[in-house]
C-alpha cells in the first residue's frame, strides 16, 4: 500500500515546518523532509529524511529526482522558495515558478516591480559596497530602512537615524544578504499590518489581517499580532486592495501570500510580501481559525496537484499571537504552566527556555523565549483573554 502513497517533499525540517509535515501525512501523503542539518525535529514526523542546504537548487532537484517525488513545497520560510519552484519546474510539477519566486524573495526586485506598476512611491535603492551605500543614503534620506534583499527573520534589518550608523548597520545587512547585496528605503512611521491570502487561478482571496506591535528594545521585530486588525474599515479596504494588486503585479497565479503593510493614517505602504505562508502558526492554525478556510490544506493539495478550491466567504473570528516580553537574566522558575494552558481560548503555549536558562532581549524573530497563541470570536475577547494568562504564566528571572 506504501509504494502507492504519494511522496510530498517539504524543504525545512525545523519547528516551523512541523505542521505541515504532520498534515502532508494526514492527508494520507509520505513525505521526504531535506534540510541543512542533520539533526532538525521534522525529521521524526517525515518518511524520509536526507541532508540538503535548501537553497541548493541543482542539489535538492537531484534528491528530488532520486525519490520521485510528486509534489514541493516550502512554507514559512523564504530560503527555499526559489528551490521549491525551481524543481517543481525543472519536473513539471505544480509551483508557483521560478521566476516568480524571485520576484517575492528578492526585496529589491520586489519594490522595483511595485514602483514601476505605480502603487507606491516609497524611496528606496541598493547598496554592494560604500560608495552605492553613501549615494543610497543620500537620496533615500534619514531615518531610513536598511536590510539584505534576501533574507528573514529581522535578520540584519535596522532602522538608521544617523549617518554614524549607517556602516555598521550596512556591514551587519550585508553579513545575512546570500547575495551580499543590501536595500535601503524610507522609514515608513505608523502601525504595521499583515495581510494573509490565497490566489486561486489569477483570483485573490483576502483571508487574514492582523495588526502588529513590537518589542520596545527593537522596532523591528514583532512582539503581538492581533486578528481582526483594530484599522478603520476604510484602511482595511485599501489594505486587501493593495495587497491585491502587488500580487498580480509580481505574478502570483496559484499560491498563498503573506504580506506586510505600514499604516499611517489613510496611507498604507508595503514593507514586503512572501509567496508562502506566515510561519510562527499564522497560516497552520490562525487564518484557519479565523476565516474557517484551511490554507495549508489547500496548498498542501494543490502542490500535489490538486485544483486548488475556491474558498467560500471567509468567517470573521479573532485570535492574538502574543510573544513573551521577558526581564533579562537567569530563569529560576516558571510558575502557572499548566494552569495557563487551561485557560479558556488558549491555543498553545510555547515556551522556548527552561529553568536556569539565561534570558536577553531577542534581536531577531528567532530568538523571542516563546508565544502564547489565542483564539476566540471578538478581539476584545482574545485581548482580555491574553492579559488574562500572562498574569497566569509568570516567569521568575533572578
Ligand atoms: N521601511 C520600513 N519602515 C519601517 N519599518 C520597517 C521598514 N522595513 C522593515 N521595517 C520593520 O522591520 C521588520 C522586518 O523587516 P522585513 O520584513 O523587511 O524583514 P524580514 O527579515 O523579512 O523580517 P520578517 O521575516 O520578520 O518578516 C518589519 O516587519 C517592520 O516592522
Ligand atoms: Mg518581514
Amino acid at each position: 500500500m506504501t509504494q502507492k502513497q504519494r511522496l510530498l517533499h517539504v524543504l525545512g525540517g525545523g519547528q516551523w515546518q512541523v505542521p505541515t509535515i504532520r498534515r502532508a501525512r494526514a492527508l494520507g501523503y509520505r513525505v521526504l523532509v531535506t534540510d541543512l542539518y542533520a539533526d532538525r525535529p521534522g525529521y521524526a514526523y517525515a518518511d524520509y529524511h536526507e541532508v540538503m542546504d535548501i537553497t541548493n537548487r541543482e542539489g535538492t532537484l537531484s534528491v528530488a529526482r532520486r525519490y520521485g517525488i510528486d509534489g514541493i513545497i516550502c512554507d514559512t520560510t523564504d530560503v527555499g522558495v526559489p528551490t521549491a519552484a525551481y524543481v517543481a519546474e525543472k519536473m513539471g510539477l505544480p509551483g508557483i515558478g521560478y521566476e516568480t519566486a524571485l520576484r517575492f524573495t528578492d526585496k529589491y526586485r520586489m519594490r522595483r516591480l511595485v514602483a514601476e506598476a505605480g502603487l507606491q512611491e516609497t524611496r528606496f535603492a541598493q547598496a554592494k559596497d560604500a560608495k552605492e551605500l553613501d549615494a543610497a543614503a543620500e537620496y533615500v534620506g534619514f531615518p531610513l530602512v536598511i536590510k539584505p534583499v534576501d533574507s528573514q527573520s529581522s535578520r540584519g534589518v535596522h532602522i538608521v537615524r544617523q549617518a554614524e550608523q549607517l556602516r555598521p548597520c550596512f556591514e551587519d545587512a550585508l553579513r545575512y544578504s546570500k547575495q551580499r547585496r543590501v536595500l535601503v528605503e524610507e522609514f515608513l512611521p505608523g502601525t504595521e499590518a499583515t495581510v494573509e491570502g490565497l490566489c486561486v487561478g489569477g483570483r485573490y482571496y483576502t483571508l487574514a489581517i492582523s495588526d502588529k506591535a513590537h518589542y520596545a528594545h527593537r522596532p523591528e521585530v514583532a512582539r503581538r499580532l492581533t486578528y481582526p486588525a483594530g484599522f478603520a474599515p476604510h484602511v482595511l479596504k485599501r489594505l486587501a486592495d493593495l495587497n491585491e494588486a502587488v500580487v498580480h503585479t509580481l505574478g502570483l497565479t496559484n499560491g498563498v501570500t503573506h504580506a506586510e503593510y505600514m499604516v499611517n493614517g489613510d496611507d498604507v505602504r508595503l514593507v514586503e510580501i512572501a509567496a508562502r505562508g506566515g510561519g510562527s502558526r499564522v497560516y497552520s492554525h490562525i487564518v484557519p481559525h479565523v476565516s474557517d478556510i484551511d490554507v495549508l490544506d489547500a496548498y498542501l493539495r494543490f502542490v500535489m496537484g490538486e485544483k486548488l478550491p475556491q474558498p467560500q466567504a471567509p468567517r470573521r473570528r479573532a485570535a492574538n499571537l502574543e510573544f513573551l516580553d521577558l526581564p533579562s537574566g537567569r530563569v529560576r522558575a516558571i510558575h502557572g504552566l499548566e494552569e495557563t494552558r487551561r485557560l479558556p481560548g488558549i491555543a498553545e503555549v510555547l515556551l522556548e527556555f527552561g529553568v536556569g536558562d539565561t534570558l536577553r532581549p531577542p534581536g531577531d524573530d528567532r530568538a523571542r523565549p516563546g508565544f502564547l497563541l489565542v483564539f476566540g470570536d471578538t478581539r476584545a475577547e482574545v485581548l482580555e483573554r491574553t492579559e488574562r494568562a500572562l498574569l497566569t504564566l509568570r516567569t521568575e528571572v533572578a
